[in-house]
């Protein structure tokens, strides 16, 4: 299986983010994971979209755009402006999820449904044909540095039978929160593709390293 890395620059230095993304760049990543949280929907408050379009010119890698924000269909179209390739939404945030899913297509970016740990793979049945990823939630949002929920793993297969019972098999698994190697290897077996990694990545000694051993090298 072809997998992914997403390095989360939420746990890098936010007076050095030009600098982060071009490190990640060099150090072979796949995409830039970018959490943007409103102080509502989590308790924590990060970047916007004038943040997102001043890095947008500083790496070619696409911006994957996580948005733990309330109504995101309100601002969705500022994000795809700032450079946003893919936009993951959460369920809970949206009143209409799938007017919402596909308001982002229409402005040309990937579509992305996020699921909190306690939030049921089953309200896919009636989306699945509207996204382009689902985001496994392996921590509840809000903060980096947290750990793995093991009860996510299950989850990840899950969705996996949920995907192929409606011939979407080729729909990627994100996972996000508290990844590193040994969980990682544990999402991939379970049927994830594409791996969201912050404080791993950026406390590592090597960022490349950081990357290549999520990949399992
Ligand atoms: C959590 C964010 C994650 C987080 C991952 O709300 O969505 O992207 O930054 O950080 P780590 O890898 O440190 O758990
Ligand atoms: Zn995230």
């Amino acid at each position: 299986m072809f997998v992914q890395v997403a390095p989360s620059i939420l746990s890098a230095d936010f007076a050095e983010l030009r600098q982060a993304v071009q490190s990640l760049e060099n150090a072979g990543a796949d995409a830039i994971h970018i959490d943007v949280m409103d102080g509502h929907f989590v308790p924590n408050l990060t970047m916007g979209p004038p943040i997102i379009a001043a890095l947008r010119k500083y790496t070619k890698l696409p911006f994957d755009v996580h948005l733990m924000i309330e109504r995101p269909e309100n601002s969705l179209l500022a994000y795809r402006q700032a450079g946003a390739d893919h936009i993951t939404v959460h369920v809970e945030a949206c009143t209409h999820l799938q007017r919402t899913l596909g308001m982002i297509r229409e402005s040309g970016a990937q579509a992305g449904v996020a699921l909190n740990p306690a939030t049921s793979e089953q309200v896919l049945d009636y989306i699945v044909d509207d996204v382009d990823l689902v985001l496994v939630m392996t921590v509840n949002p809000g903060f980096g540095g947290q750990v793995f929920l093991p009860a996510m793993i299950e989850k990840i297969k899950r969705v996996r039978e949920v995907l192929a019972k409606h011939g979407r098999r080729f729909v990627p698994i994100e996972v996000d929160g508290g990844i590193t190697p040994s969980t990682a290897a544990s999402c991939m077996s379970a049927g994830a593709s594409i791996l969201v990694a912050g404080s791993y990545v950026f406390s590592a000694n090597t960022m490349a390293q950081a990357i290549s051993s999520l990949r399992g090298k």
